[in-house]
């Protein structure tokens, strides 16, 4: 029996730093903007949980059966003796990854990397539970700050899903896989989670539900600037707006004043001003085609070795090797 270690490589003082950065720069920009790691404290990581359930959600479902039906082929392909997941939220899907490894043999190790850090504690302390022999090393960290200090023995499979890389942008996306790719010795393996083009009637409610648990989790994050930067916000006076942007082809998420406000961060002495109609843009999710995504893929460093979708080609998983 070995007891999980959780390092913390993202301290709070590193957290609040940025948060203040992120918050000063974002707000005070036209039009107003706030970085979607935020989303994520106690309550935002709950309610993305929640989302995930949603009848309108379908990603969470279609990348669990993709990895139900091929779990064991890509234990199979890489084995793989460290699994590393990150932005692994609640690591439930990541289960059957677990199951497929252990199965193969060659699973020595399981690092979850989040943000969140109830989010990671949580799971950690979950897969102790239901995996007690099993090496867990949690990190506390951010994916675009602290890739090169990932733990584990190669061959690493580092597992990023839920069609998060889809919260980057363009530009950034590249940035992160080539950084990722840099990290990793040739041979180490990447299985990307992306949520593909498809109806936008079925796009936008996934990011839109009926029950307003997506709204709820976005004006969230104006909650965590109320506490964490002693903010003033009237989050009721905020409407949830989601629009695909066909050009992009992404789903832009934002924050819609209701009426004319003033708000103060006090902690940060700054005082701003909406319009009514005024929107905040809090996240991006980019959808994907097979040929971008091998594109992206190549240019960063990496073959693409096998590609899958669930049976009505709503998501995919990659499957990459690092040259
Ligand atoms: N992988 C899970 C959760 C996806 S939600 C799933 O597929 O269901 C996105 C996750 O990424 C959240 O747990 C959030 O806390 C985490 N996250 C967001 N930005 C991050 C960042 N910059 N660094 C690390 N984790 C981040
Ligand atoms: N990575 C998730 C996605 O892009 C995050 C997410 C789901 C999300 N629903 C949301 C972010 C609603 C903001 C608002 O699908």
């Amino acid at each position: 029996m070995t007891t999980p270690k959780v390092d913390v490589y993202l301290t709070r003082e590193e957290a609040d730093r940025s948060l203040r950065t992120d918050a000063r720069l974002g707000l005070t920009s036209d039009p107003k903007w706030l970085p979607p790691k935020w989303f994520y404290d106690k309550r935002g990581s709950d309610l993305f949980e929640e989302i995930t359930q949603l009848r309108e959600y379908y990603p969470t479902r279609a990348e669990r059966s993709i990895l139900v039906a091929h779990a064991g082929d890509i234990a199979r392909r890489t084995g793989a003796h460290t699994l590393v997941e990150l932005g692994s939220g609640s690591s439930d899907k990541t289960r059957l990854l677990l199951d497929a490894l252990q199965d193969e043999g060659t699973l020595r190790e399981f690092v979850p990397l989040d943000v969140s850090e109830s989010a990671l504690r949580d799971a950690v302390t979950a897969l102790h539970f239901d995996y007690p022999a099993l090496a867990i090393h949690g990190v506390v960290g951010d994916f675009t700050e602290h890739l090169g200090r990932i733990p584990g023995r190669a061959p690493r499979l580092v597992v990023f899903l839920g069609g998060t890389i889809g919260n980057f942008f363009p530009d950034e996306r590249a940035a992160f896989l080539s950084e990722l790719r840099d990290t990793l010795a040739p041979g180490e393996w990447l299985l990307l989670g992306t949520d593909l083009v498809k109806d936008p009637n079925v796009l936008v409610p996934a990011y839109d539900d009926a029950d307003g648990v997506t709204a709820e989790f976005n004006r969230n994050v104006l909650a965590v600037l109320n506490r964490e930067l002693g903010g003033d916000f009237d989050i009721q006076n905020f409407e949830h707006v989601a629009v695909w942007d066909t050009r992009n082809e992404w789903i832009e998420m934002r924050l819609r004043s209701t009426s004319d406000a003033k708000v103060t961060l006090a902690d940060l002495n700054l005082d701003i001003a909406l319009e009514a109609g005024e929107e905040i843009r809090t996240e991006i999710s980019a959808k994907f085609r097979r040929d971008g995504i091998e594109r992206e893929l190549d240019t960063a460093g990496f073959s693409l070795d096998s590609w899958w979708t669930d049976s009505e080609g709503l998501f995919a998983l990659s499957l990459a090797q690092a040259r």
